[in-house]
């Protein structure tokens, strides 16, 4: 997709300069911006082009502001392969931040946890995916998480005394949750987190040279851990209460950079 009009309606309507690292929230993630001087938004439906989420919890805003000196531009809100957009579609924030010169790139998502350790609330810094019944990819990506963003990410928890694991997620492009059986298969292959978003986003920062970290937060147990149905409700629910630990890390991160 062409991103020119895009590009052009951010520089003129936002902090662009300089950004030091750009910060993907996803479902019920959307705060940050309170804490930033010189804070400048935009709603994405006001930027030309750019595909309108449909998803409840997602606010579709993009602001810039300045926190501890350090330039972060916040996108709340996505499209995912799930409401009906191509893959172009969803990787296209990623290809205006690529337009706008941001080389570092925070990518989040709400997860369920296959990994019977990372129950609700539990925060996991993605090492590596698995993408077992996706659609087209570009490009295989061998070393798609920065180690040295998730090392940042490390010591960020231990000075907010939040716990960062370490994890697999497994990309299912939904919409639907998934069977017991397949989390059963998913934790075969190794995964700990199962999420339908982000690794779209990853293949094309890193094909467009963007340093990328992605950390999963996970709101629910994976089908047939506990035997309950899984909800976006409960989604939404977990997000808003282990928010306050997530926020102390992010902040203990982007002054770590
Ligand atoms: N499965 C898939 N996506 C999710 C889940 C889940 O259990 N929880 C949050 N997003």
């Amino acid at each position: 997709m062409i991103t020119e009009s895009a590009v052009k309606y951010l520089k003129a309507n936002l902090g662009t300069e300089n950004i030091d690292i750009a910060i993907v929230l996803g479902s019920g993630l959307s705060f940050l911006e309170d804490n930033m001087e010189e804070l400048r938004q935009v709603k994405t439906s006001d930027i030309p082009d750019y595909p309108a989420s449909t998803v409840v919890g997602h606010k579709g805003t993009i602001s810039t502001g300045a926190y501890k000196g350090k330039n972060l531009m916040i996108l709340a809100g996505r499209v995912h392969y799930y409401e009906g957009y191509s893959y172009d579609e969803v990787v296209f924030p990623v290809e205006i931040l690529a337009g706008l010169g941001v080389k570092k790139l925070l990518l989040t998502n709400a997860a369920g946890g296959v990994n019977k350790n990372f129950g609700p609330g539990t925060i996991v810094a993605l090492d590596s995916y698995i993408a077992p019944f996706s659609p087209d990819y570009k490009i295989p990506v061998q070393q798609p998480y920065s180690q040295k963003l998730n090392g940042l990410l490390e010591k960020a928890g231990e000075k907010a005394g939040v716990r960062v694991g370490r994890g697999c997620y497994a990309y299912m492009t939904g919409p639907s949750f998934e069977t017991k059986a397949e989390i059963k298969y998913l934790r075969l292959l190794g995964a700990d987190t199962v999420g339908m978003s982000t690794v779209p986003e990853t293949v094309r920062a890193k094909e467009l040279g963007i340093e990328v970290a992605c950390v999963s937060r996970v709101s629910n147990f994976a089908a047939g851990i506990t035997g309950k149905p899984l909800s976006h409700i409960e989604v939404l629910e977990t997000a808003k209460d282990s928010q306050e630990g997530f926020i102390s890390l992010l902040k203990e991160f982007v002054t770590l950079l």
